[in-house]
This record gives structure tokens, C-alpha cells and sequence, in this order.
């Protein structure tokens, strides 16, 4: 799946890409290249978030990306970059079959009409999710545009924002190459990672990031429902240090460290997440008459056995968390390689939006 913004369709093939994850708490970016049929991982890194009041300044940015190319030693130029959910609109809407460069045009001049809001100094991209009833799938997007309504995948954000994020890319010396909206990238990771479970089953995409969640649900490859749930790993820490009156970095200490100790303060904060969670996998189950097979965790907070087993229980579903990085090749240092199954969960928006670039 490919939403990304100003991407011609007709662009060369990279070689290699650095897809930098700007999450709200954590960095994260890989370097992976491309290799035969395949791709390798070939270097990765957690770096803390910068800090900023509303919206990120170009120059912090700048500074940021250097520190980022700096502590990966990596000489890679093409620089794939994330939006977060809060930045980055991603909805289906009905439209009628057009080319998708008209449909950018339509949704821009009628915001209102296609998205019930007014988006003007907004970008957008599209892909068709399933082309009209009537006509064959290569002719969906030729020919004047007809009566017949299809389902897109629309992506939105603000011009300014794109433009800050390519100023800073050039800033510290990259090529800017694609910007992802970051739902996209475990979709994308998944679909390499699970192939034939990605193809055949309805599957629950979760990524518990920062201040908020996202819930993306697939049937048979399609993606049917996305939403995104205000609930995040920090609501853990700082319920966590509100119960016990401690520190919020102590409790973040003790959340990492040794969640299971403090059980009983840690199962009520998650069971809000576990809520929402289970209403959208029962939302698709009532509208498509099947359950959800499997949820798949991905995030920071996924990499606690804790919060998966007690998802696992609230959600009465087979949770589980994965690994992006299981048909990629390793090209790391040892020490890397050695860490690499810890982390892996928390790095797949950026492996899922290198693989849109590459
Ligand atoms: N081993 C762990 N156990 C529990 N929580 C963890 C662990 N490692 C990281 N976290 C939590 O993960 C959160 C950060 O996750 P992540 O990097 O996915 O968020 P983000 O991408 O920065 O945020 P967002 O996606 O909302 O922008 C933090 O709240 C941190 O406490
Ligand atoms: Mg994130």
C-alpha cells in the first residue's frame, strides 16, 4: 500500500533509503537497501524526540535529522520521512472513477463535500481501494470521469508541513524522497513480514505509540477500518505515577522494569485501550459477519509481555506482538543484531515506510 506525498508514480527505483519514524516520544529510523529480490536492514537507531510547544520548527528538525545521520554513521542521501496520526489524515471516501490527479484536484477544491471539513492549504494523495463495480480494474482510473462511485483511500496534511519537513530533509543534507503517513507503515511491514496471513485472513493492526494508539483492520489484504484511539504508552507512566506518587520517570522505570510487580495499578490504565480496541474489532465483526483472527501489537509499550498478555485477556482475542524484520536480511553489528528482537516492534512504522520508498 503507497499513500505517500509527491511521489509521480514515475520515479527512479532507490537503491537504498533512511526512513526516519518521527514519533511523539521516540525517534526511530532504519537504513535498509535493497538487495536481489529482498531487502537488508542494514542499521537502526532509537534516538529521544525533540521537545517543541505545537508545531516542530524547521530548524530543531534540521538539527534533529543531522543527529539521526550522525549516530547512524550512514552516508545513505534518500530520506524517507513519517507524519503522525495527528498530522496526517488518512479516511476512505466514495468518489467517482477519475485519474487520481483529478481526484487530488476534486477533494482539494471540495473538502467539504468528500471529507466534511474545510481543508484549504492542505495536500492530498489517493489510491483507489476498489474500483466501480462496472469497470475492469486497468481501466478504473482511465477515461472522463463517470457515475460510478469507488472506494479511496484518501491522505491529507497541511502544505506548511510538507513543506517544513522537505526544507529540513535539504537543511541537513538529504534528499528528500517520500513523506509516509505513519498509519501506513505497519500495514506495509506486515505485508512483508506475514505475507500469506496478510492475504488470507482479517487481521488487527495495533501501533501503541506515545499520547495515542492506531487500529488499522484488514480482510483478505483490503484495509477496512482505521482509527486512531488518544490512549498511549504515557497515559501508562503517568496513571502509573499518579497510583503510586512517585515520579513520572520512576514509574516509567518500574513500567519497563517491572510491570509485573506493579500489576494491579497497571491493569485499570490499560483497560480504557483495551475498550476502544475491542469496540472497533466488534464494529467489523457485526458489518462483515467474521471475526478478527488475530490482533497484531506493534509500538514501544508492545514490547511488554505485560501489556500484551493483559490486552490479550481484556480484548479475549489472540494478541500477539511481531517482527517486521523476519524476511529482511541482516546487515547489522553484532550488538545490533543481538537487540534487534527487543526492539523490532517499536520499529515498524519506520521499516513499513522505508519499504513504501524503496
Ligand atoms: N519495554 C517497554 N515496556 C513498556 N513500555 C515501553 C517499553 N519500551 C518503550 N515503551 C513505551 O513506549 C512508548 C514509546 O513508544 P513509541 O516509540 O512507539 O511511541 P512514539 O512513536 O514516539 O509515539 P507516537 O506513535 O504516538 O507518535 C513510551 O511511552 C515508552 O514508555
Ligand atoms: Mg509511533
Amino acid at each position: 500500500m503507497a499513500l505517500p506525498f509527491g511521489d509521480s508514480g514515475a520515479r527512479k527505483r532507490r537503491d537504498q533509503m533512511l526512513a526516519v519514524d518521527l514519533g511523539g516520544r521516540t525517534t526511530k529510523a532504519v537504513h535498509m537497501q535493497r538487495r536481489g529480490d529482498g531487502f537488508a536492514l542494514c542499521g537502526y537507531l532509537l534516538l529521544d524526540a525533540p521537545i517543541f510547544e505545537k508545531t516542530l520548527p524547521v530548524d530543531l528538525l534540521t538539527e534533529h535529522l543531522k543527529a539521526v545521520s550522525h549516530a547512524l554513521d550512514c552516508k545513505c542521501k534518500w530520506l524517507t520521512l513519517t507524519l503522525g496520526v495527528s498530522d496526517a489524515l488518512v479516511r476512505h471516501v466514495e468518489m467517482p472513477s477519475m485519474p487520481v490527479e483529478d481526484m487530488r484536484l476534486v477533494l482539494k477544491n471540495n473538502s467539504r463535500v468528500y471529507l466534511q471539513q474545510d481543508m484549504s492549504g492542505y495536500v492530498f494523495d489517493c489510491q483507489v481501494a476498489s474500483p466501480a463495480p462496472q469497470s475492469k480494474p486497468n481501466e478504473s482510473t482511465k477515461g472522463p470521469p463517470g457515475q460510478q462511485k469507488q472506494k479511496v483511500l484518501v491522505a491529507s496534511a497541511k502544505n506548511q508541513l510538507i513543506d517544513d519537513f522537505v526544507l529540513a530533509a535539504r537543511n541537513a543534507g538529504f534528499i528528500p524522497d517520500h513523506i509516509v503517513p505513519g498509519v501506513i507503515g505497519p500495514i506495509n511491514a506486515f505485508e512483508r513480514a506475514l505475507p500469506e496471513v496478510f492475504e488470507k485472513e482479517s487481521v488487527a493492526l495495533v501501533d501503541i505509540g506515545f499520547k495515542s494508539s492506531s487500529i488499522s483492520i484488514l480482510k483478505e489484504k483490503d484495509l477496512i477500518l482505521n482509527r486512531v484511539v488518544a490512549i498511549g504508552g504515557d497515559r501508562l507512566t503517568a496513571g502509573l505515577a499518579e497510583a503510586m506518587n512517585i515520579t513520572y520517570a520512576e514509574a516509567e522505570g518500574i513500567k519497563i522494569g517491572m510491570a509485573n510487580e506493579v500489576q494491579s495499578q497497571l491493569e485499570p490504565l490499560l483497560t480504557p485501550l483495551g475498550r476502544e480496541l475491542r469496540a472497533s474489532l466488534d464494529f467489523f465483526e457485526h458489518q462483515h459477519d467474521r471475526p478478527v483472527s488475530q490482533v497484531f501489537l506493534s509500538g514501544g509499550s508492545s514490547r511488554s509481555d505485560f501489556v500484551v498478555e493483559t490486552l490479550r485477556r481484556q480484548l479475549m482475542a489472540d494478541c500477539r506482538t511481531w517482527n517486521p524484520t523476519t524476511t529482511l536480511k541482516l546487515a547489522l553489528s553484532p550488538e545490533q543484531t543481538a537487540e534487534l528482537e527487543h526492539i523490532a516492534p517499536q520499529l515498524t512504522v519506520a521499516i513499513g515506510a522505508a519499504l513504501t520508498a524503496l
